[in-house]
C-alpha cells in the first residue's frame, strides 16, 4: 500500500484539532539524526531559536550516522499517521517524499526571502518539489576531506599527503611510529564515503560519469579497477577494532592521538570543535589525496510535514523554515556543525580556515565543474542505487572479493531500478 493511500485512510477531523493548537503554544516535532557532541550543538541553536519565538520543540533524535535509523523511523511515524512538524531529509529523497503528498510548502517564507537569489542553482532546485519549495536548507559540507592528527604527523615525522603515494608514505611512517593510520568506522554510509572519495580521486569528470550518469563504460574501466584496488590498499591500515564503529568514535580516535588520520566529511570537524581542538595546531584538513579541485557536496535539510486536518503549513513550519535560512543562524549552525552556510554571502567571521578553505574551494569547483553531489550522502541517485552500489562497496570492503568482480556487480548495481 502506497504511503499517499495509507494517508488517506488516517484522515482525522480537521475542527477538533484547530481549537486546541489555537489555545496551547505550537509544539513542533523535529526529527533528525544529529546526536554526536557538535552535531547535538548545532541542532540546539535552532532549537533555542524556536524555543526564543514561543514554541514547544518535541525533539526526536535517532541516533546513527548518515541517517538510516532515522529513515526507517520517519516511515513508521508517517505511516501511522504522525508524521513530524519537520525531518531531516535531502537529496533527491525530498522529491520521493513530496510524490506521496505528505509535505506542505513553504512557498511564502522562500519567495519573501528571496531564496532563489541567495542559494547555489543547483541546491535551489533540490529544494523544490513540483515548482514548489518543500524544504529549507541548512548548510554545505564538503564530504572530501581528510583529517591529520598535527602530532601524530610530526612524530612520524611526515607531510601532509596530496597524493595516493604520499598518502601511504606518511602511512608507512605512522605505522613504524606506532600509530594506527586509518581510523575507520564500521557502517556501510562510512565505506560508501570513503569508496566516493577514491573514485573522486580519479577526477571530477570521471565521478560525474560514473556516479551521477552511471555510465557502464565508465564503471568498468581500469580507473574504477584501480579505485577498488586503491581502497583495498586503505583499508591495510586501519586496525582490528572497526566493526560496528559510529564515525564519531573513529574521529575521537584521531583527536585522542589513538590515530592518525580519517576521511570523513567535514562533520568530523564538528567533533574537533566541540573537544576544543584548534585547526593548524592539533589537526589538519586536507583535500583526499587527488581531490583539491574538486568538491562533493552533501547539503542538509529538513522538509515539513502535512499536519492532521491541515493542507498548509503551520506557524511553526513556516517559522523554522524562515530561522534555518536566517544568515546569523547559518553561522552559528555552522561553528558547531563543521559545515559552511549554505546561503551565498552569510557571514563567516567565526568560522576557522577550514571552513574559509571549504568555502574558496567551493567556489572555484563551481566554477570549474568539479562541484559534484556526494552519493554516501544522498545527494547523487535515489535510495534505490545508492543502496545497491552501496551494497557492492559493503562486500569488497568486508570480504576477499577481488577488484574485478567489485567492478562486475557495480556494473550490475548501477541498473537497479
Ligand atoms: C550526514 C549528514 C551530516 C552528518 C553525518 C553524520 O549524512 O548530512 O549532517 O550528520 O551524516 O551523522
Amino acid at each position: 500500500m502506497k504511503l499517499r493511500a495509507i494517508m488517506a485512510v488516517l484522515c482525522v477531523t480537521p475542527l477538533m484539532l484547530s481549537v486546541s493548537r489555537a489555545q496551547a503554544a505550537e509544539s513542533v516535532a523535529v526529527l533528525h539524526w544529529w546526536t554526536s557532541g557538535g552535531e547535538s550543538k548545532a541542532v540546539g541553536v535552532l532549537k533555542d531559536d524556536m524555543t526564543k519565538a514561543g514554541y514547544k520543540w518535541n525533539d526526536f533524535a535517532v541516533a546513527g550516522g548518515g541517517g538510516a535509523a532515522a529513515m526507517t523511523a520517519l516511515k513508521t511515524q508517517v505511516i501511522s499517521g504522525n508524521a513530524p512538524s519537520a525531518a531531516q531529509i535531502k537529496g533527491p529523497l525530498i522529491q520521493e517524499w513530496a510524490e506521496q503528498d505528505v509535505l506542505v510548502p513553504i512557498d511564502s517564507v522562500a519567495k519573501s526571502e528571496n531564496w532563489k537569489a541567495s542559494l547555489p542553482p543547483a541546491i535551489d532546485k533540490l529544494m523544490q518539489a513540483d515548482g514548489h519549495y518543500v524544504a529549507a536548507p541548512f548548510s554545505v559540507h564538503r564530504v572530501n576531506w581528510l583529517y591529520i592528527n598535527k602530532a601524530a604527523l610530526d612524530k612520524a615525522g611526515g607531510k601532509v599527503p596530496t597524493t595516493w603515494p604520499e598518502f601511504f608514505a606518511v602511512a608507512d611512517k605512522m605505522k613504524a611510529a606506532g600509530i594506527t593510520p586509518v581510523a575507520m568506522g564500521g557502517q556501510s554510509w562510512q565505506e560508501l564515503t570513503l569508496w566516493e572519495d577514491v573514485v573522486l580521486s580519479q577526477g571530477a569528470d570521471f565521478y560525474k560519469k560514473a556516479i551521477v550518469d552511471l555510465d557502464q563504460k565508465t564503471l568498468t574501466s581500469p580507473q574504477m579497477m584501480q579505485a577498488f584496488d586503491t581502497v583495498r590498499k586503505i583499508q591495510g591500515y586501519f586496525d582490528q577494532g572497526r566493526t560496528g564503529r559510529d564515525w564519531n568514535l573513529a574521529t575521537a580516535m584521531v583527536i585522542r592521538s589513538n590515530a592518525g588520520m580519517q576521511f570523513m566529511g567535514d562533520w568530523a570537524k564538528g567533533e574537533f570543535a566541540s573537544a576544543g581542538k584548534k585547526s593548524g595546531a592539533d589537526f589538519i584538513c586536507a583535500p583526499v589525496p587527488g581531490t583539491s579541485n574538486a568538491y562533493t557536496f552533501n547539503v542538509d535539510s529538513f522538509v515539513f510535514f502535512k499536519q492532521k486536518g491541515r493542507d498548509t503549513a503551520t506557524p511553526g513550519q513556516l517559522a523554522m523554515a524562515k530561522e534555518i535560512m536566517n544568515p546569523a543562524f547559518q553561522e552559528q549552525f555552522s561553528f558547531y556543525k563543521g559545515s559552511i552556510p549554505v546561503r551565498l554571502g552569510a557571514p563567516m567571521a567565526k568560522s576557522d580556515d577550514c571552513a574559509k578553505k571549504s568555502y574558496n574551494d567551493e567556489q572555484v569547483a563551481i566554477d570549474s565543474g568539479g562541484y559534484v553531489p556526494s552519493l554516501a550522502h544522498g545527494m547523487a541517485q535515489s535510495d534505490a542505487v545508492a543502496g545497491a552500489i552501496s551494497d557492492v562497496v559493503t562486500k569488497f570492503m568486508n570480504s576477499n572479493q577481488t577488484s574485478q568482480d567489485a567492478v562486475n556487480a557495480l556494473a550490475r548495481a548501477a541498473k537497479t531500478k
